[in-house]
């Protein structure tokens, strides 16, 4: 039976939504013959009718490689709580029975949500209120429950690890200590995975306070063992233990949630404390959000595109496509979105690092 489904992309940006869309697009176009609404700016679009457009082949064409998402995105649109100017004052409004009767207008069959967690608790409020959603996840940090990776992480961690590789010249031809200040918001995966990979002597994350004074004595160990420089790469999220996380932003009614930054910088000036080297610090920031995709995330990008047309198809809604192990399966939205996926401080992962000789601040 023929169908029309809608997809928007919502929260922050990262490779591999466009891979995403266009497996969704032409999976639906030629094995089903569905039709696809393309919506745009996350679940503002859905706020507006004039930005919701029938998507194509030729709208998909060439995309594939294109980081970004043609759809356009913003990670504060929620439309339970929706600021509305209202006599020159900004009041958050419930706008989610206006989002569910635009769906209807639409005359759409399903929605499929491409977003992090916030974007997937605000499709389970809305399939709590009749819509037909499939969920699939996005987000550089790696921070989602229910799947083993998400897309767009691989390519952040490429970027990671490229910008480690750089720093580790530049660190040892001026014997300096190098930081390396990466996103992942309270998850340290990017900071782990690209300091395993990039041959980072420090790696401080989120779940593992450090201790400053065992940081700077990792530091004088190299020194006297002749590496007269070190590079250390720090979560934006990362805390020195009994202390708070350095906030770039506070959250308030409209911007719900804080905007870390800064920890980089505030280890910097700590550190140069005892020791008697240069130290410099790289923020990463949205270069890890931008580029191209790796083959990986396209690959996934495009496995989880058609797995979400599939479970349309076999209308297996509230739910999201996620990766275990090698197969694509699927997991409820609650399941995916009930907790964050952080890295185990006594898992694998940490005691490779550790086995290695990196330090982890403890
Ligand atoms: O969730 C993705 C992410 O890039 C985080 O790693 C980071 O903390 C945040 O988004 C940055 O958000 P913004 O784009 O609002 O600066």
């Amino acid at each position: 039976m023929s169908k029309k489904i809608g997809i928007l992309t919502g929260g922050g940006d990262c490779p591999g939504l466009n891979a995403v869309i266009r497996g969704v697009v032409k999976s639906a176009i030629i094995r089903h013959g569905w039709e696809v609404i393309g919506i745009e700016d996350g679940f503002d679009g859905l706020l507006d009718l004039s930005k919701c457009r029938l998507l194509t082949l030729e709208s998909v064409r060439g995309i594939l490689p294109r980081g970004g998402t043609i759809l356009g995105t913003t990670n504060r649109g929620n439309p339970f709580s929706f600021p509305v100017d209202q006599a020159g004052k900004t009041v958050l409004v419930d706008l989610s029975d206006k989002v569910v009767e635009n769906i209807r207008a639409l005359g759409l069959d399903a929605l499929i949500v491409v977003g992090g967690e916030g974007s997937l608790k605000i499709a389970l409020e809305l399939v709590k209120k009749g819509v037909s959603i499939v969920g699939i996840p996005k987000t550089i940090d790696n921070d989602l429950c229910g799947t083993d990776v998400t897309f767009g992480y691989n390519t952040a961690l490429e970027t990671a690890t490229d910008a480690l590789d750089k720093l580790h010249t530049t660190a040892e031809s001026h014997h300096r200590v190098m930081i390396l200040e990466v996103m992942g918001r309270y998850a340290g995966w990017i900071a782990l995975e690209s300091g395993i990979a990039g041959g980072a002597d420090v790696i401080l994350i989120p779940e593992i306070p450090f201790d400053f004074a065992r940081v700077c004595t990792a530091i004088h160990r190299r020194s006297d063992r002749g590496s007269r420089f070190s590079v250390l790469v720090v979560a934006e999220g990362a805390f020195p233990a009994g202390g708070d996380r350095v906030v770039a932003k506070e959250a308030d009614e409209i911007n719900i949630i804080e905007r870390l930054g800064g920890i980089g910088q505030y280890v910097a000036k700590q550190i140069a404390q005892c020791l008697e080297m240069d130290v410099r610090v790289t923020v990463l920031g949205h270069l890890q959000r931008g580029g191209s995709p790796t083959t990986f995330d396209r690959a996934l990008g495009s496995r989880f595109g058609t797995k979400a047309v599939a479970m349309v198809a076999a209308a297996e809604f509230g739910r999201m496509a996620c990766l275990r192990g090698r197969k694509i399966e699927t997991v409820t939205l609650e399941g995916a979105t009930c907790d964050l996926n952080l890295v185990d401080p006594e898992g694998e992962t940490v005691r490779t690092a550790e086995d290695i000789g990196i330090m982890l601040g403890r």
